[in-house]
């Protein structure tokens, strides 16, 4: 199988770091829209139309299908994105409510959804989680994570004043869905504020537990071939797909 995986820019590369892991696609097409990178702070209709220009963009590689590993564009354009391509595309808030079930064992769980202000705002992952009957939910955008993720600070003094911000007033929560592509580079330490009892729902593993159970991977491929598009400085991305995937 030929997959193409989505972003709005670097983040998305978490996504792919879990498919590589599971070995279930031959050839896996990366494009992040670096250009106009962060979707998180756009309105729908300008997030849908960049959508379905990705998905034009796809068109050119023949794809099975495509993973849309931004959670923002997986809040508001699957319905217009599927309209528009010639194969399945799945993105990553349903999976991740289903992960967060397979992780809960009750109901009455508290969850906390971390994730940009257009996702928060979607209520996507809220709806989803209704639907599977978790009703003791909080979400909070926590923006400043996608910057300082992009500086690659995952650790220290910043990120602990920027979790004190956001996390002051919640309640501690038993679960914490990193609802961005980006949030999985900052889990341990995020792990660390919460403490060990609290279970972390991470997309790329979710989208990835997702597929094996919705299509029928035969085959293997522990040396998929790998393609890195970017609408931007296509090097940069390649350089940072090098050292996050160890390629
Ligand atoms: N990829 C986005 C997401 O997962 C985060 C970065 C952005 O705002 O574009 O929601």
């Amino acid at each position: 199988m030929k997959v193409g995986v989505f972003d709005s820019g670097i983040g998305g590369l978490t996504v792919v770091k879990s498919l590589l892991e599971h070995q279930f696609f031959e050839e896996i097409i990366y494009f992040g829209d670096t250009a106009r990178v962060p979707y998180g702070v756009k309105d729908k209709n300008t997030i849908i139309r960049y959508a379905i220009e990705a998905v034009e963009f796809f068109k050119n590689f023949e794809l099975d299908l495509i993973v849309v590993a931004c959670n923002t564009v997986s809040a508001y354009a699957l319905p217009e994105m599927r309209e528009s391509a010639d194969c399945p595309v799945v993105g990553v808030i349903e999976s991740g409510a289903l992960a967060a079930q397979n992780a809960l064992p009750s109901k009455d769980a508290n969850i906390l959804i971390i994730a940009t202000k257009a996702t928060v705002n979607s209520k996507s992952y809220e709806n989803e989680l209704h639907s599977l009957g978790f009703n003791n939910l909080q979400a909070k955008a926590t923006s400043l994570f996608v910057p300082l993720v992009e500086e690659e600070i995952y650790e220290g003094e910043i990120l602990e004043a920027a979790f004190k911000l956001y996390f002051d007033d919640m309640t501690p929560p038993d679960a914490l869905i990193l609802g961005c592509t980006h949030f999985p580079l900052i889990a341990p330490a995020l792990q660390n504020y919460f403490g060990e009892s609290c279970q972390l729902i991470h997309s790329g593993d979710a989208i990835a537990q997702y597929l094996e159970k919705e299509f029928d991977f035969t085959e293997r491929f522990s040396e998929p071939q790998m393609k890195f598009f970017a609408s931007e400085n296509p090097e940069a991305l390649r350089k940072i797909a090098k050292k996050w995937l160890k390629l």
